[in-house]
Parts: structure tokens; sequence; C-alpha cells
């Protein structure tokens, strides 16, 4: 299959795939992570219709839950937030056949669709906890297994407050291995 990975800089699903034998591209307006095909730049500048699948990690810094107490003291949020919305709208209505896309609870779940799957990291074998929503077009819901029952860990446990925001928000949207082998698992 040919398949993209959108707003990944990390390329933990992108190897993945690349593991179970696809084509796959990662594409991020970060530099990939692992050397694995990678395109920098805008989603968008893709065609994203050549592909067989997507799976897209939007930006999640004006939907998800924990940022909503902000509109009320930042100006020009809620343009950000519907601009937000409307990227997420341009990735899942893009005419790529089979699409995922990942973000933690938040405006989407009430003000979009709610979400196909809501998973946790532990349901798949990884010591980290964490909410994780998926809107999915034709594909299934991850099956959960192995289960991971030691103590959990949370990614803001990697991060400090010396460290600046950008560098604080690319550590905490590292997504997990565990999980993306099971997408590519059963996603092929
Ligand atoms: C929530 S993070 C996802 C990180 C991902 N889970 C990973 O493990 O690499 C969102 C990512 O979207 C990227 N991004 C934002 N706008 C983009 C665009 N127009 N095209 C491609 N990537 C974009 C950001 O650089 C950021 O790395």
């Amino acid at each position: 299959m040919h398949v993209l990975i959108a707003c990944e800089y990390s390329q933990i699903v992108s190897a993945a795939f690349s593991a179970k034998g696809h084509e796959v591209l990662s594409c991020d307006l970060l530099p990939g992570e692992l050397g694995l095909p990678h395109y920098q730049g805008n989603v968008f500048d893709l065609d994203l219709k050549s592909f067989d699948l997507m799976i897209a990690f939007p930006p999640c810094t004006y939907l998800a839950k924990a940022q909503m107490f902000r509109y009320s003291l930042e100006p020009g949020r809620i343009e950000k937030r519907d601009k937000a919305v409307a990227f997420v709208h341009r990735l899942f209505h893009s005419g790529t056949p089979q699409v995922a896309i990942e973000n933690p609870v938040g405006y989407l779940n009430n003000n979009w669709r709610k979400p196909t799957d809501i998973l946790y990291p532990h349901n798949f074998g990884s010591p980290y906890h964490k909410e994780i929503c998926l809107w999915l077009k034709n594909l299934p819901p991850l099956m959960r297994g192995p289960y991971y029952s030691g103590k959990r860990k949370h990614m803001a446990n990697h991060v400090n407050s010396r460290m600046s925001q950008a560098l604080k928000s690319k550590i905490k949207s590292k997504f997990f291995p565990e999980v993306a082998k099971a997408m590519a698992a059963q996603w092929s």
C-alpha cells in the first residue's frame, strides 16, 4: 500500500508500516527523525488522493480539552480553533480512500462528530497513559492487546519547566510505538 503519515515528525507510525513492507511517506513542517522517506512541508502540497491510506496527527493546540479554558483569556483564539477544525475537515475529506485522524478529547468530539474509537496505549502493551481519539474512514477500530498492567507513565513526565513551549509540545505529542504496530498489523 501507498501510505501517508501526515503531521508526523517522529516517524514512529511510518516505521511500523515500513516494517510491514509498505511504501510510506511521512510529512511534517519539522524534519523526520528516523531518516525514513519524509516530505518536510505543508501536507496540502501533496496529492492526497494518490495514497491508499492516510493516518494524520493534526495539531491539537486549539482543540484539546485541556486548552479550552484559554478561550476567554486570549484574543484570536476562537479564530485559531476554527482554522484548526477546518484543517481536520480538509484532511478527512481529502479523497484518500482510508483515513484515520488522531486527536485528544476536545472540541472535535462535540462540535464535529463523535470519534469512531477512543483508546489508551496501555491497552496495546505500552506503559503510557493517554486518552486518544480516532476518527476513522473505511477502517475498523483497532483490536486491543496485549494489556500493560504495570505502573503507568505520562509523556508529561519527560518535560520540565526549563524547556521551551515548542519542545514540550513536541515531546508530549510523540506517538506510541505499540499502538503504531497495531495500526500497521490491522490496517495493512
Ligand atoms: C500533535 S503534533 C503530532 C506529532 C506526531 N504524533 C509524531 O509522533 O510525530 C502535530 C504536528 O503537525 C505538524 N504540522 C502542523 N501543520 C502542518 C501542515 N500544514 N503540514 C504538515 N504538518 C503540519 C506540526 O509540525 C506537528 O509536528
